[in-house]
């Protein structure tokens, strides 16, 4: 062991990693630091204890009685899984990755039917860290050996197949080796480079150990390290920090149940611009909105010309005006609700969506005819409705104004439109000024009528 942190991770003079061989079968009554000292009475100090963490499992009663039936055991299994789980990472078929309650992603939250008695199940120690702490001490206080001490188990990782041991304890060992802001042999300044040792010193111990031959303990003996006070509980990623904290199929379903909430009204936008390549995009999505009779009766009119849009709004404002004098409003209150119109002024990018009534229903009736009219405007409705989702799944906001439906002869002379096209009002768009972030579902109380 050394005091200070090396420069460099490596065992200059190499390694030795040594099996610790003739250890009988351990449970609650077994004084674990001397059978292991009985049967390594060469173990010394600056030595890395590896010990597999199913020796814990059963000095600490973590050994679980478990029915011996194959259906019951398995049934059992899951129970305990489902136990041991504090969350789900990714399920596929029987395959269930978790995290457990010191945040070890897995598979079955460490719970292991191997190498153990059919009438029994393994599950992890309750705390690696201080089951590997706990042995250190007994170590140096009773058997004089300063040593450091690793808890292990068998994992597979994520990307690549096969598994390897990993530390899930660790005592007396600084766990990782960082190099940020040194440079390498050729000038580059290294700053992520974080190596693993424990990790590493686990994996190594694996290839004395194995898995079927009981050799639950090696020693690695030449490797060079100094105790920091960090334990395997560092070697553990921030939840905040993991790009890769959900399953690829669980993060899309997450997303598809969310992508609603990411809507609100957005009435203050970044002064930034909107890729148009997320408009069109947005455009298509939306345009998939169900519609009457298979047709396509939505046309977005992106209006992108600025003089274009400010004559169209200056238009509106006048009509507006011209509606709310009529009303006997007075000067004030007209400016102030006219004001109210600027959004569309300001927005980076203004869309006015139209219900064309292409392929609209005749009838001999006028009652018919505008239940026709109602059914296309409501798919309006919902392709507006899309747009503003799609925009918002995107992180661009909106805000689905109305004006334009009150001033639809004013809408149709500015744009050129044909005159049975229903502007379905306006929708101002841009980043929003500051991300509002998911909200909650709406409370459904009184709102959702069950008959
Ligand atoms: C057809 C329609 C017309 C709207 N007109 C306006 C409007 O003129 N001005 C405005 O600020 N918001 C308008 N809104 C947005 C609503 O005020 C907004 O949806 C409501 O406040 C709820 O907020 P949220 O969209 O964030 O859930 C309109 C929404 C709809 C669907």
């Amino acid at each position: 062991m050394t005091d200070s942190p090396a420069a460099d991770h490596r065992a200059p003079d190499g390694l030795r990693v040594l099996p610790v061989t003739g250890l009988g079968e351990f449970g609650t009554d077994s004084d674990l630091a001397a059978e292991i000292v009985a049967a390594a009475p060469w173990i010394a100090d600056g030595d890395i204890l590896v010990v597999t963490s199913k020796v814990f499992s059963k000095t600490e009663g973590r050994m679980v009685a478990a029915p011996t039936g194959p259906d019951e055991r398995d049934a059992f299994r899951r129970k305990l899984i489902d136990d041991e789980t504090v969350r789900i990472v990714a399920r596929r078929n029987r395959t269930l990755i978790t995290a457990n309650r010191n945040g070890l992603v897995q598979a079955a939250a460490g719970v292991d039917g191997s190498n153990v008695r059919t009438d029994q199940i393994a599950l992890l120690p309750l705390d690696p860290d201080a089951s590997a702490a706990g042995l250190r001490t007994r170590l140096a206080d009773d058997f004089g050996r300063s040593v450091a001490v690793i808890v292990t188990d068998t994992m597979g990782r994520a990307w690549r197949t096969g598994q390897t041991d990993v530390a899930i304890g660790a005592a007396g060992i600084a766990v990782s080796h960082p190099y940020d802001g040194v440079d390498d042999s050729y000038g580059n300044t290294l700053m992520v480079t974080d190596i693993a040792i424990a990790d590493e010193l686990a994996a190594a111990a694996d290839l004395v150990k194995g898995k079927l031959d009981g050799v639950p303990v090696a020693v690695v003996r030449g490797m060079p390290f100094h105790d920091d006070g960090t334990a395997a509980r560092d070697l553990v990623r921030d939840l905040d920090d993991d790009m890769f904290r959900l399953g690829v199929e669980e993060a899309l379903a997450q997303g598809h149940r969310e992508a609603l909430l990411t809507r609100r009204s957005v009435r203050r936008f970044a002064d930034v611009p909107v890729d148009p390549e997320i408009l069109r995009a947005a455009f298509a999505d939306a345009l998939t909105a169900p519609a009457p009779h298979h047709t396509h009766p939505i046309r977005f009119i992106w209006v992108r010309d600025r003089d274009r849009r400010r004559r169209l709004l200056d238009a509106m404002a006048d009509a507006w005006r011209a509606d709310l004098s009529a009303d006997e409003k007075t000067p004030e209150s007209i400016a102030k609700r006219v004001q109210r119109g600027q959004i569309l002024y300001d927005a980076p990018e203004l869309v006015i969506p139209v219900m064309t009534g292409e392929g609209m229903h005749e009838y001999p009736d006028e009652r018919r005819n505008r239940c026709e009219d109602t059914m296309f405007l409501v798919a309006g409705g919902a392709a507006v409705a899309g747009l503003l989702v799609a925009l918002s799944a995107r992180e661009v906001g909106s805000c689905w104004v109305g004006s334009t439906i009150f001033a639809a002869d004013v809408v149709r002379t500015e744009l050129d439109l044909p005159g049975d096209w229903q502007p379905l009002g306006a929708v101002a768009i841009g980043h929003p000024e500051e991300p509002a972030g998911l909200r909650s579902p709406a409370s459904t109380d009184g709102l959702v009528m069950e008959l």
